[in-house]
């Protein structure tokens, strides 16, 4: 794995999953990180293994004063505006559009797309800021990563509202790579395939039902296997962009 040691780092949704795993692997390789999630308990837990280098902002990464309050504090810890960004946050929904609960829909959009998007502009604002009107090669690698899915791509057979949410965050984070792109800015759409983690239960999926299913296409991916894949991404020379990546687990044949 590349080293990161340069790197100031924002990570949402850190408390769980794919994004505990980003940001430990950070951590590890070295960066400067700020995590968020709103169990700030468990972010107490995380920064105990380097309080120097680990910052929590606890908080609905959905808010504004949340959002800027990260940014904030990244350039508090680097002495610079931040240059990898994680909008990791987000929650599944059961269901499809006719058989969901109407009820969530809002949060699953605001978290899942309004969240991700404001967390994006506003940091791909602070970076361009930062590099000015350089326009020559890249001189540092700068990364903005949302987090899709397959069901983003292809119609969920159990939570096609959500799936709804993400193919919007793939429209927007394409729109975001190439107005920031020219600018050194690269950023990442990650698709991951079925990966357990809290994700199911927060869902609202039938344990048995997806029990079955995950069963089916066993071993399902790990949160680490899915950062792992980020900081591919995140730890090429800055003038390469891997810019989207899809990962299933070997056997999921659909979605
Ligand atoms: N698991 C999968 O199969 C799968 C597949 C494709 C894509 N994804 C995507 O990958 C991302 C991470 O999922 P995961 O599998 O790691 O799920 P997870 O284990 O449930 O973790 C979700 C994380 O998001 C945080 N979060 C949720 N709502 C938030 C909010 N309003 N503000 C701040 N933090 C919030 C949670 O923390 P708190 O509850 O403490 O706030 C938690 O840390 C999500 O965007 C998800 O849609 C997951």
């Amino acid at each position: 794995m590349a080293d990161f040691i340069e790197r100031v780092a924002v990570v949402t949704g850190a408390s769980a999953g794919i994004g505990l795993a980003c940001a430990r692997m950070l951590a590890e390789g070295g960066a400067r990180v700020v995590v968020n999630a709103r169990r700030a308990g468990r972010l107490d837990e995380l920064v105990e293994i380097d309080p120097q280098r680990i910052k929590p902002v606890p908080g609905d990464a959905a808010e504004p004063k949340v959002i800027h309050g990260m940014l904030d504090a990244a350039r508090e810890l680097g002495g610079r505006e931040t240059d990898l960004v994680i909008a990791n946050a987000g929650r599944g929904l059961r269901g499809s559009p006719l058989d969901s609960d109407e009820a969530e829909w809002e949060d699953v959009l605001r978290i899942n797309t309004l969240a991700a998007a404001k967390l994006m502009r506003a940091s791909i604002a602070r970076m361009m800021a930062e590099v000015g009107d350089y326009d020559g090669p890249p001189k540092q690698p700068r990364d903005v990563v949302v987090l899709g899915s397959t069901v983003g791509r292809n119609l969920s057979p159990f939570s096609s509202f959500y799936g709804a949410a993400k193919a919007a965050v793939h429209m927007m984070a394409e729109a975001m790579r190439r107005e920031a792109g020219p600018r050194g800015i690269r950023v990442t759409t990650i698709e991951p395939g079925v990966v357990a983690s809290e994700f199911q239960s927060a869902a609202g999926y039938d344990p048995k039902a997806f029990g079955e299913f995950m069963a089916s296409m066993a071993p399902v991916l790990t949160p680490e296997d899915v950062a792992r894949s980020i900081l591919f991404a995140c730890g090429q020379p800055a003038g390469v962009h891997l810019n989207e990546i899809m990962l299933r687990p070997t056997r999921q044949a659909y979605p």
